[in-house]
């Protein structure tokens, strides 16, 4: 064995093209250029006042020992409220799982679920840190490619269609990433029944709940409780870097998952807990539902901007913070057509290729991140950069 090896499971392991872009996006920046970044997913807000107050608070208080391996019983208490309350979901404190992201949400739904050699469908374009996750497990990622006839989601017959003996479980984002659509609770429920007689799980990974801007916000925890719910503080709450989630289990899966989160994580973090128990508080909601409006107001003014310059947008995303367009018109090679607009216009966006291997040389994500102000630059800069554009 040589001193240098690395796992063979390392090869399935692929990096995150984007941030090789924002790698050399900050290079640009230290030579004096001026970025603007519309690639990373998270926006521009500050964690709300109250917050990090009570983060403070915490720390003062010397609250920074280990918690439970599953949390705070008063966070999972208010995370239970809030599902009553704003979304009509009778979930029971005891089944959310308090976890470091909805990555370490994925994490243990995905290891407590799926034996090696079994797969898990997902949807094509999608968030692709998913395919890792399994790929871990010595399982295998069937991703599904979706279009526009789908609002890039999977679907109850796209399921039905590419089931096989071996498919352990399904995971659907709503909204998602990278389109930013939804999917239905109508086709939720489908959803729901034909993995149910398919006597497989469903995940659902809700990270961009709360960030729903014309139709239904809900919860497939409204629906069943043989689902599994992810969730997060990082998008609604603007909490990306305080690493913390939550997950919903099944009865079946309480013990299981908390025997798996002690190992693996030991406990989500202490300070991080205590300050999410004030992202429920009225004056927190407020401060979150304005900076919905303003999501809502730069996605419009976004997307049609985008559809002025000749940029193709065939759905209009509904949710999170992401437009996902068409670019065929400019270019064969939407990768290039990125790295061009870094260094030629100073925009940074994130290629299709990130998202997975379908139709992602026709693809870029942008997602809308920065105030209206910085949003109109990089309309302008684009425009510049379009009417010379020749690959
Ligand atoms: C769809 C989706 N799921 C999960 C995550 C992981 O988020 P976190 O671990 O910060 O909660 C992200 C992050 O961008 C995401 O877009």
């Amino acid at each position: 064995m040589k001193q240098n090896q690395i796992s063979s499971r390392m090869q399935n392991i692929s990096p995150f093209y984007v941030m090789d872009l924002l790698a050399q996006a900050k290079q640009l920046e230290m030579q004096g250029h001026n970025i603007i970044h519309l690639e990373v997913g998270e926006p521009d807000f500050a964690t709300p006042p109250l917050i990090k107050k009570a983060a403070i608070d915490a720390i003062n208080a010397d609250q920074t020992k280990y918690t439970g391996a599953t949390g705070l019983p008063e966070l999972k208490e208010k995370i239970a409220q809030y599902y009553l309350q704003r979304l009509n979901a009778i979930v029971k404190p005891e089944n959310i799982i308090i976890t470091p992201g909805a990555s370490g949400a994925l994490q243990l739904a995905l290891s407590v679920l799926v034996n090696p050699d079994q797969s898990v469908l997902m949807a094509d374009p999608g968030y692709p840190c998913n395919r890792h996750f399994v790929r871990l497990l010595n399982a295998c990622a069937r991703s599904v490619p979706v279009g526009t006839d789908t609002q890039y989601q999977l679907t109850h017959q796209l399921i039905e269609q590419y089931w096989q003996d071996n498919t352990a479980a399904v995971l659907v984002a709503s909204p998602s990433n990278p389109t930013g659509t939804l999917i239905s609770q109508g086709e939720m429920q489908k959803i729901i029944d034909v993995v149910k007689k398919k006597k497989g799980f469903l995940l659902v990974d809700e990270i961009y709940q709360g960030l729903v801007y014309e139709q239904l916000d809900f919860s497939a925890a409204a629906l069943s409780s043989h689902v599994f719910v992810i969730n997060s503080f990082s998008k609604f709450f603007t909490m990306t870097g305080w690493r913390l989630g939550w997950l919903i289990v099944p009865d079946a899966f309480i013990e299981p998952v908390d025997r798996l989160a002690q190992n693996l994580f030991l406990a989500p973090v202490t300070v991080s807990q205590y300050a999410a128990l004030s992202a429920f508080d009225e004056k927190t909601l407020e401060v979150l539902d304005v900076q919905r409006s303003e999501l809502n107001i730069r996605r419009n003014f976004l997307l049609t901007g985008l559809i002025d310059l000749g940029f193709d947008i065939h759905v209009k995303p509904g949710g999170a913070f992401y437009i996902y367009a068409d670019v065929t018109k400019f270019t064969d090679d939407s990768f290039k057509f990125c790295n061009d607009l870094l260094y030629q216009a100073h925009v940074a966006i994130t290629p299709g290729i990130d998202f997975g291997d379908n139709q992602a040389n026709r693809y870029v994500r942008f997602a809308y991140t920065q105030n209206l102000e910085k949003l109109q630059m990089a309309l302008d800069r684009i425009s510049d950069f379009l009417s010379n554009y020749s690959h």
